[in-house]
């Protein structure tokens, strides 16, 4: 039998906006991101993706401000730090129309829209993709949010993850079990489009949703599109082995990774799953030089444009600290706080020989995750990735469409000599070029809505 091991999967990590994760770049000769609102920017890059076989052009969403700095949001607006953004989902279809293999992955909160419509769109966007439609599915924890949406605070932690797996429920029956295969028969000769016996009403009453169906959408070509999940405490993660088939994560190193993906791979028997059935996406960002010495030249140009303040204000609206009160020099041991303490547990782990302060937590921020060399010093890294356990690199940029550009043109045709990428796409779904099949696999919760809803006796 044969050991070589698969290529790595790709994706582009991205959002429908000026500043998604290194802020301040958006401001450089060679960044078009603050082009965002037009389709043809969009366009332009996933043909670029699909000449160098990426198989997901990953749209991150957020439906609000993150949390205070120094006090308000003017920083967020002054630096475009994910504000204006736009949906991901009303460009997916231009994407698709223009594409004929890229996957097409977008993320949506529980939050942000009742699972009904949500299930209709997305079945509507996976008939114009024929089957590239992929979901990334979080619970949203920006506080903001939930008041944009009529709530008066944040969910507590869990509860947004019981919250989710009742939305996916919904949604599952929808897709999978709402309409029979065959349903659809668009008889102009008899005159019946569709078999009534075979198109049923879901009615599910649960803590948060009654839904009556039917599904409104005839099956799409993967019915359920592809499943994402970012988020990785344990919650998230017991929530990635029921649902997920495609785990984003950002680990500091491939060891960090590996223990983050033996754990969450050990959880799935307990969903009747096979571990193999959920996959990992490590996001990385990438500088590359002809040689290590250009590669050095141009992270410290990258250094130079990282607006530092901003990056601390992204953390600190993510993680509930208000770092914008307290100066730079701030020691992290010095700050009190209900937040999340991991990242800065973690900072303050990563510097050696004094406490840790505010700006190394920022630069740690924009460095984390960093890879930087020639084409063939990437392809060794990745290679440490890819043994680590991770299947795919969700890739972070600097420039739109610039960082793609580079990626395909120089480090893409190294991977492809040594097996680390593929060189052709497979036929069919996206869920089929990855997984093999067009279908979420029976084992998976969803699959037990087949057949579910047809009347006893029929
Ligand atoms: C790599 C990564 C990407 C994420 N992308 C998004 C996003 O685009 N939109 C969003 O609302 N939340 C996003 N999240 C947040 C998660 O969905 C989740 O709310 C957060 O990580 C807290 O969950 P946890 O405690 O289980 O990690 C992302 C998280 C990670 C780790």
């Amino acid at each position: 039998m044969s050991t070589t091991p698969p290529p790595l999967r790709f994706s582009a990590f991205v959002m429908n906006t000026s500043s998604h994760i290194l802020q301040g770049v958006w401001r450089t000769d060679e960044a078009d991101n603050i082009n965002f609102n037009s389709l043809e920017h969009w366009v332009n890059l996933a043909k670029v993706l699909e000449r160098g076989k990426f198989d997901f052009i990953f749209f991150a969403d957020v439906v609000g401000l993150y949390g205070d700095y120094d006090g308000g949001y003017e920083k967020y607006v002054q630096a475009g730090l994910q504000i204006p953004s736009n949906d991901p989902s009303v460009i997916a279809s231009a994407i698709a129309y223009n594409t004929t293999d890229l996957g097409i992955a977008i993320t949506s909160s529980v939050l942000q829209e009742h699972p009904f419509n949500f299930a209709r769109r997305i079945s509507t966007l996976d008939h114009a993709s024929n089957g590239r439609i992929a979901w990334n599915i979080v619970t949203n924890g920006l506080s903001n949010a939930s008041r944009n949406f009529g709530f008066d605070q944040l969910e507590e932690h869990d509860e947004r993850y019981v919250w989710a797996n009742e939305y996916a429920d919904v949604v599952y029956k929808l897709w999978e079990g709402s309409w029979d295969d065959g349903a659809l028969l668009q008889d102009k000769e008899r005159g019946i489009h569709a078999d009534p016996a075979k198109v049923h009403k879901i009615f599910h009453e649960g803590k948060r949703y009654r839904v009556e169906g039917p599904h409104l959408v005839a099956p799409s070509p993967q019915r359920t599109p592809v499943l994402f999940q970012a988020g990785s405490s344990p919650a998230g993660r017991e929530f990635a082995a029921r649902n997920a088939e495609a785990q984003f994560i950002i680990a500091p190193g491939p060891e960090q990774a590996r223990a983050l993906v033996d754990d969450t791979r050990a959880r799935l028997p307990q969903h009747g799953r096979d571990p193999h059935d959920l996959r990992f996406f490590q996001g990385l960002n990438f500088v590359i030089g002809s040689t290590e010495e250009e590669a050095r030249r141009k992270e410290h140009e990258l250094e130079e444009n990282i607006d530092l303040d901003a990056m601390i204000a992204h953390l600190s609206g993510a993680i509930g600290i208000d770092f914008g009160s307290h100066p730079l020099d701030t020691p992290l041991g010095a700050i009190e706080t209900e937040g999340i303490r991991s990242v800065i547990d973690w900072v303050r782990e990563s510097v050696d020989g004094r406490e840790a302060t505010i700006e190394d937590l920022g630069r740690l921020q924009g460095r984390n995750s960093r890879v930087v060399g020639t084409p063939e010093q990437i392809a060794d890294q990745l290679e440490l990735w890819r043994d680590a356990g991770v299947d795919g690199i969700n890739v972070v940029n600097a420039s739109i469409p610039g960082s793609y550009v580079e990626f395909v043109d120089h480090v893409i045709p190294v991977l492809q000599q040594r097996g680390l990428a593929q060189t052709e796409y497979a036929p069919g779904t996206v869920r089929r070029k990855v997984f093999g099949d067009d279908h979420l696999d029976e084992r998976h919760p969803a699959a037990r809505y087949r057949g579910a809803f047809t009347p006893v006796g029929v």
